[in-house]
Parts: structure tokens; sequence; C-alpha cells
């Protein structure tokens, strides 16, 4: 958070952490409070950093570093490049609004309301479906507008690459449009949509065996990884596919996008990206910025091609040395497109539910099959066109931790807790509960890191984001904050003490407390482990004294 005094910029940092797994919160970070103040003297610029100091904190070197090392020299790096140029892009430019208002008001009755009541998974259904609503307005009125101006009689095929929960799917086939989803792992929402949905859970592997001949729209919405494909899958798929992308993660053709152009934002530079593989591609871009939620929503649309059929050997060629300057593999399972006298185009009216498929042989030639498998996904990345492009696995990795050897994990948490106990400044306190308790004192993260050895800190660092993440995770014993760990001891109101305070007079415990018992479910790590005990009684612990303590019916889990 930052507030503007002046030529001064006060900064308040927050914590993010996550909660429950699934939402991520954030607080206040009292202890790293810091002000930066452009100061102009005999005409030169200076930076002056003020770091404001609590008395009754112990200093933390290494955040005061931090901020001296890192933070004022990005600062004065980023005020010597120019302005940011201002993505000056209003949206649904490319469209009739009162269609487009009219069409999203309609959808939105018809599938938000019930949508968002059944919805299944985990994750928020107000921004989902709401935004797959809009998402899928915008198509449709794009689609509407092209059977019009192209005098198409049927409604527009389509692939959803990278489909996720598959809503988009749902409306889009709802609507009338014939389509499938691909995605490589499955949702549990897919089970809701009856079985006239056409989801399906694999990999795509962009190459020769996975291409879209008889689909006349690619959807890559916040497709990840497969963005940058997505206009190579179309060009190659057929001189009539086109697509449609909405960009969001950073993804080169093999790895993740790094770069920032001066004066542009991340985001723009990677859109600009984009832009130029549609381009390499032979498609006539347009860009849109969509209604939506999210923040990442301008979308690329690549309708028309910029060469004709006679030049389409050219255009495969200069993709195939686009992405060989990309990737660090050689590409080199692509067959050249060779101008065979076949077309590879599918008409705009084909059956995509009976579909023809268009393939390249082993000698370059198109052959034709009659298939009703649109898509042969393969699972391997011998045939890729990036033998570099690594498909992500269908269960995602987890680095928070909670994967780690349980002995790794105790080991890692009991050497934090001697070190911190056995501080120079540790200190015995006596406890609102009447309780005598050593709270330990203060260790730099610094200290910790030499203490733990780079064996375990790589462990941690693969595994689990670090030793930070791994100490946040049992915010039941420790409190990380301004650099530094203490253990931690919250009051009866839930507050964290503030260190180096006297201990408080001992408080008549309120009868209505000891009523509200709370429910345990595990076990309270420092009745096991701290040499006091806990500093708590055990009817004010949020968790188990012993495990008779805890509710029955619940596991025996350490905390
Ligand atoms: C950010 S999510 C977006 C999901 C969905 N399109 C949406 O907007 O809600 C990206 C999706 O792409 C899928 N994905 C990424 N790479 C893939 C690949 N190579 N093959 C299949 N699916 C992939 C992921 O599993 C994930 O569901
Ligand atoms: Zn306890």
């Amino acid at each position: 958070m930052a507030y503007r005094l002046g030529s001064s910029l006060v900064i308040l940092p927050l914590w993010h952490y996550k909660k429950e797994g699934i939402q991520s919160s954030s607080s206040e970070c009292k202890d790293l409070v810091y002000e930066v103040k452009l100061c102009v003297e005999d005409g030169k610029c200076q930076l002056k950093l003020n770091v404001c100091v609590d008395p009754d904190m112990p200093p933390s070197d290494s955040s005061e570093q931090w901020l001296c090392d890192v933070i004022l020299h990005k600062m004065a790096k980023w005020m010597e490049e120019p302005p940011l140029r201002k993505p000056n892009i209003s949206s649904l430019q490319l469209l009739p609004i009162d269609a487009y208002n009219d069409l999203y008001q309609h959808l939105k009755e018809k599938y938000g309301r019930e949508l968002v009541e059944k919805w299944p998974e985990r994750t928020d259904p107000q921004k989902f479906v709401f935004e797959d609503v809009a998402i899928a307005t915008y198509l449709l009125v794009t689609w509407e507008r092209e059977r019009v101006d192209l005098g198409l009689e049927k409604k527009q095929s389509f692939a959803d690459l990278g489909c996720g929960n598959g809503l988009l799917v749902h409306i889009l086939r709802q609507e009338g449009h014939p389509g499938f989803g691909i995605d490589v792992r499955k949702r549990n929402i897919w089970d809701m949509y009856g079985d006239s949905i056409d989801l399906r859970e694999a990999p795509i592997i962009p190459s020769d065996t996975n291409l879209f001949s008889n689909t006349d729209w690619l959807i890559g919405n916040h497709s990840d990884e497969l963005t940058p494909w997505i206009p190579v899958m179309a060009a190659r798929s057929s001189y009539n596919t086109r697509f449609f992308v909405l960009p969001c993660c950073h993804h080169d053709f093999d790895s993740k996008f790094s770069g920032k152009n001066a004066g542009e934002s991340q985001y723009r530079t990677y859109l600009d990206f984009i832009k130029t593989v549609c381009e390499v591609c032979g498609f006539d871009v347009l860009e849109d910025a969509l209604r939506i939620p999210s923040t990442k929503r301008i979308c690329l649309i690549g309708k028309s091609r910029s060469y004709t059929t006679s030049e389409e050997a050219m255009v495969d060629q200069r993709i195939t040395e686009y992405i060989k300057s990309r990737c660090k593999n050689m590409v080199d399972n692509h067959c050249p497109i060779q101008l065979t006298g076949h077309s590879h185009g599918t008409p705009l009216d084909s059956d995509n539910e009976h579909a023809v498929s268009v393939n390249r042989t082993g000698d370059g030639q198109l052959q034709t099959t009659n298939t009703t498998d649109k898509l042969q996904t393969t699972n391997t990345t011998d045939k890729a066109w990036a033998l570099s492009f690594q498909p992500r696995a269908k269960v995602e990795k987890v680095r928070n931790c909670t994967q780690l050897p349980h002995d790794l994990t105790s080991e890692v948490v009991q050497r934090v807790f001697d070190a911190v106990l056995n501080a120079e400044d540790a200190v015995l306190m006596c406890t609102e509960y009447g309780r005598n308790w050593c709270k330990g004192g203060v260790v730099p993260l610094s200290s910790i890191v030499s203490l733990l050895g780079s064996d375990i800190l790589k462990r941690l660092k693969s595994e689990c984001g670090g030793v930070q993440t791994l100490l946040r995770n049992h915010h039941n014993i420790f409190q990380v904050s301004g650099g530094a760990v203490r253990l931690r001891y919250d009051d009866q109101d839930g507050h964290n003490l503030q260190y180096n305070v006297p201990p408080r007079k001992k408080q008549k415990i309120k009868q209505k407390d000891l009523k509200q018992k709370p429910v345990k479910t595990k076990l309270c790590w420092f009745h096991d482990n701290h040499p006091d005990g806990c500093p708590k009684t055990r009817e004010h612990c949020q968790f188990a004294h012993g495990a008779e303590d805890l509710n029955k019916g619940s596991q025996h889990e350490q905390n």
C-alpha cells in the first residue's frame, strides 16, 4: 500500500498469505514502513529513502539492506525509463456494442444465475461464470457477423484449447455451435454438463499429428503455454482456420517469456510478441479489449491471411525458422508444406461432427481420411514441432511445502525452534493465563539460512519455494515478519503480542470464553514440544492438549 505525501511516497508493505489453501489474504506489515522522497537540488534529482523504525521492535538489518540494495536501485532505473505507453485501446471496438449488450444480458440471464448456484469447483463462480459469459458473447457476435459477411449458412465450429472448466464450450454448444474442448486436466464440473458436451482430457502437443483441419475457429482463452502455438496450429491446420487468443501468463514456445520493452509494460511486451507470432504465421491480426473482470483482457484475432494459397510453402518455412530461432531445441519434426495441388483448406460449412481429416504424410503430401475423431492427441513429444516443448503434467506440482517428506519438515521446524528458543535475546514471560513461558528471541532469516545448510535449502527451494514458505505454513509455531522469525503467541483476543513489551497484568478469564469451546482437530505443537508447554490453558488453546482433548471423530494430526 502506498500513500502520496507531497513529493514523498510512504509505503506500507502487505504480507500475502493463503487462507485454507484457496483464497489469498493480506495484512499490513507495520514493522517495515518506509518513505521514498524525490529531491531536486542544483538541477540534480535524488531519491532519498527513510525507513521508519519502531523503537519497540528489534532492528532488522536484512530488510534495510534489501531496501537499499534492491528497491532503491529499481526505482532509480524505472525513473530513467520513458513513461509507460498507456494501452489506449477501448473495449469492444470490433463489434456493434448494442448487439453485444443485448446478447450479454440474455446469456447472463440464461446461464449466469443457475451456474453460479450449481458451481462444484473450489474457484470463485462469480468470476468464472460472468467472464465466460462475456467471452462467449464476444465470440457469438463475431461469428454472427462473419456469417453475414461471408454468406455462411452453418454455425462455425470451434476447438477450445486448454478449456479448463469447459464452461465456454458449454455455452457455445448450447448456442448451436459444434465444437469441443481439450484440457490436460479434467475438472469436476465436466460431469455436470451431461453427455451432450464434448470435453477431452489430453495433453496438446503442437505437431503434425495434432492439426485441427476441420475446425473453423481455434480458441485460446488464457491458454498459458499454448498461447504462442495457437496461431501456428491455426496456420498449419488449414488455410481457412481462424483463431481467437486471450493471452494471460507469459509463455514463449518452450519456456517462460522474459523481456520487457523500454517504456512498455511486460504485458504489452508480451502481447506484441504474440502479435508478431500471428504476423509471421501470415495472419492479418486484429486487437480488441474484452469487457471481463480479468485484468488480462486484450484479445488477438486472426480471421484472414496476408498471403495467397500459392505462398503457403514460403509462409510455412518462415514459421519453422521463427520457432527455431526462439526454441532451445531444433524443430525437426514438421513436414514442410509443399505445393501439391491439394488444398488443405476445409470448407467452412464442413460437418465438424463427421469430419474429414486432412493430414500430411511423411513425404509432405496431404492425405485425406474420413474420421469422426477430429484430433488424435499423442502423449509423446517425439513428433512435436519443438522438441523442447513439454506439456504440463496432469497433476500440477504443489510447491507449498505440503509435499515435503515429514522427517525433513520436522527437522527444519525443530532446528529453527531451537535457534529461536535459545537466541541471545530470549525472554521469559508470564502469559495472561498465568504461565511462565519462554517466548524465545528474534532470529534474522539470514541466520536461519546459514543454520540449515545448502543441501536442505536446495530441497526446500525446489519443493516448496523456500524456508520462508515452510515457516509461514507453520504459522501456529512461528511468526515471520521484517525478515526475522519469532515464536507465535496470540493473546486471548487473537492479537499477536508485541515483543519487548512488559507482560500484561494477569487478566480475569471471561466465563463466556470458557463456554465457547473451540473445535479441536489438531494437536498443539507447543504442548507437545516446547519445554514450558503451551502458553495457553487447555480451554483457551485452539489446538488439542493431548489426544483426549481432540474432538471425537477427528484425526490425530500433529499441528
Ligand atoms: C489458465 S487456465 C485457463 C482455463 C480456461 N481456458 C479458462 O479460461 O478458464 C490454462 C489451461 O490450459 C491447460 N493447458 C495448458 N497447457 C496444456 C496442454 N499442453 N495441453 C492441454 N491443456 C493445457 C491447463 O490445464 C489449464 O486448464
Ligand atoms: Zn496449546
